[in-house]
């Protein structure tokens, strides 16, 4: 059975950094499954559809065939979206929401839950995401629930939006103000929430750096 390691969480906690930076270590796959939220919440805002309106959502899903691929960018994940690398443009600061909003359709969640499965039951891999060890792979080897206060969430999202030149004149307490709004819709919606899975070891990230994580989290995949 392949080795899965499930890292879930709020944003900004350090996830994403956590996974690749483990992924690499360990050489074996990192899958971004925020990413592909980000991907179908890009596809619905282009076809001029609220990501809240599930009704006009659900007409959509079956004509999005979604592939993350490893091929280009030297391996790094890119999610294509019938044939469109949709990759350039998910991060941008309002596909955040809208990734988090789409993201409460049950519907949604199943088409992409399905794809998510298919590869960590094919190859080894770190996964981060809200529900991967409470819902995608609930027997996951490995579960993990980073966490940081959202003051520390927000700052770190506030100097990564600063030099990337992209804060667009937002204010700290604007971001902070989102990491909230974020954090509530993630953790309160019906279907597969953000929770602390069972047997998920919890991690508070706010006064530790990079380096500092990665070891702390090495230590508990080499305990098990
Ligand atoms: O990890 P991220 O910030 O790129 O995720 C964007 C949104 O996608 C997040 O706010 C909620 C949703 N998401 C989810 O519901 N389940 C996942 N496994 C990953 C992301």
């Amino acid at each position: 059975m392949p080795l899965n390691i499930a890292i879930d969480g709020p944003s900004g906690a350090g996830k994403s950094t956590l996974a690749k930076r483990l992924a690499e270590k360990m050489k074996i796959l990192y899958l971004d499954t925020g990413a592909m939220y980000r991907g179908i919440a890009y596809y619905v805002l282009e076809k001029g559809v609220d990501p809240a309106d599930a009704e006009r959502v659900k007409p959509l899903l079956p004509a999005i065939e979604m592939k993350v691929s490893y091929d280009e960018a030297g391996g790094v994940q890119q999610i294509i979206i019938n044939g469109e690398n949709v990759t350039p443009y998910i991060r941008e600061h309002r596909i955040s929401f809208a990734a988090s909003t789409v993201s409460k359709i049950p519907e949604v969640r199943l088409k992409l839950v399905e794809l998510q499965r298919q590869i960590a039951s094919e190859c080894d891999c770190v996964l981060d995401g809200r529900d991967i060890g409470s819902y995608v792979l609930p027997n996951a080897g490995t579960k993990i629930y980073l966490d940081a206060k959202p003051e520390v969430r927000a700052e770190r999202r506030y100097k990564e939006l600063s030099a990337k030149g992209q804060l667009n004149g937002m204010t700290y307490e604007e971001i902070l103000a989102d990491v909230n709004k974020r954090d509530y819709q993630d953790m309160h919606r019906d279907f597969a929430p953000l929770v602390v899975a069972d047997g998920a070891v919890v991690v508070d990230t706010s006064d530790m750096n990079a380096d500092e994580v990665v070891k702390k989290i090495e230590e508990i995949v080499h305990c098990k």
